[in-house]
């Protein structure tokens, strides 16, 4: 598609999806009859190299579904992921692998995520380990400085993940994935355990990274609190479509829909964080 690649727009673009539905069978309890749940809608995103989009919406509006189908956990039931200028749904196992390194997902639950038994530098180097990159001790340097990048001491290195508190668990979290060298994050619920202190330093933390290594992020979440200072424009689920999107300070400021309207609604200090520094 040539069009695709020449026009300034898409060329800005890392990632589009078209049209994308995921669809489940479900079966009632005690009952033959299955019945479709569209998660799923028909989704349009676009998101421009370098920048973040925020996609929120209520529970069980769609938005982990869609971050599966992005890193292909789920197979869509219809529709197109662009990557780069690549359909991702069309590509070869060997190109999927190659590319599946660029997008990494970071779950909600660090505790859950990562193996307590393992040390924070086994967390962050296993995604070379598996990959087959590098030596033993090119690892170790590796790991190290990963750990240094998100604000974790290289003396606790050999400290089971166990040991750290929820906040340092979620930076274990992202130095593990930046391990790959992945140019996006997808953070689903990523800081929805933590306290609203701790989130706004790991927000901060995402800034920096996205500045230093000119990374683009799609942050999922029900809870607005901190969309303003981290994102760029924002797309609000429901029911598995797309039902408002718009630049962040414009959405938060100007709601249109009435479920984007009960989301800010719901975040009493939400204008607070739309402009100026994150508390602290
Ligand atoms: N594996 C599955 N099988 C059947 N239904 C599912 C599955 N995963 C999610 N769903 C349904 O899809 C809808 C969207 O869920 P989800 O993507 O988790 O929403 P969100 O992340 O916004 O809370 C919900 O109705 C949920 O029950
Ligand atoms: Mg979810």
């Amino acid at each position: 598609m040539a069009a695709e690649q020449t026009s300034p727009e898409v060329a800005s673009t890392l990632l589009r999806v078209k049209g994308l539905r995921k669809f489940y069978e479900q079966r009632r309890w005690l009952s033959r009859r299955r019945f479709v749940v569209p998660a799923v809608d028909g989704v349009d995103l676009a998101i421009a190299r370098g920048t973040t989009l925020a996609l929120v919406g209520e529970s069980g509006s769609g938005k982990s579904t869609l971050a599966r189908c992005l890193v292909r956990l789920e197979e869509p039931t219809a529709g197109e992921i662009w990557y780069d200028g690549k359909n991702l749904l069309l590509l070869s196992r060997a190109e999927l692998r190659a590319i599946q390194a660029h997008i990494q997902l970071i779950f909600q639950d660090p505790a859950a995520a990562l193996n307590p038994r393992l040390t924070a530098l086994e967390i962050v180097v296993e995604p070379l380990l598996v990959q087959g990159r590098g030596t033993r001790r090119e690892r170790r340097e590796r790991g190290l400085a990963l750990m240094e990048q998100v604000g974790l001491l290289s003396q606790w290195a050999e400290r089971p993940a166990a040991e750290f508190s929820g906040g340092q668990r979620q930076r274990l979290a992202i130095a593990r994935a930046l391990a790959l060298e992945p140019r996006l994050l997808i953070l689903d619920e990523a800081l929805s355990a933590l306290d609203l202190s701790v989130q706004a330093q790991i927000v901060n933390l995402l800034l920096e990274l996205q500045v230093s290594r000119g990374l683009t992020y799609l942050y999922i979440t029900h809870d607005l609190s901190l969309v303003g200072h981290l994102a760029d424009e924002m797309a609000v689920m429901q029911r598995g479509r797309i039902v408002e999107r718009a630049s962040a300070p414009e959405l938060l400021r100007h709601p249109q829909h009435a479920h984007t309207r009960a989301l800010v609604a719901a975040v009493p200090r939400v204008e607070a964080f739309t402009s100026g520094q994150v508390a602290p």
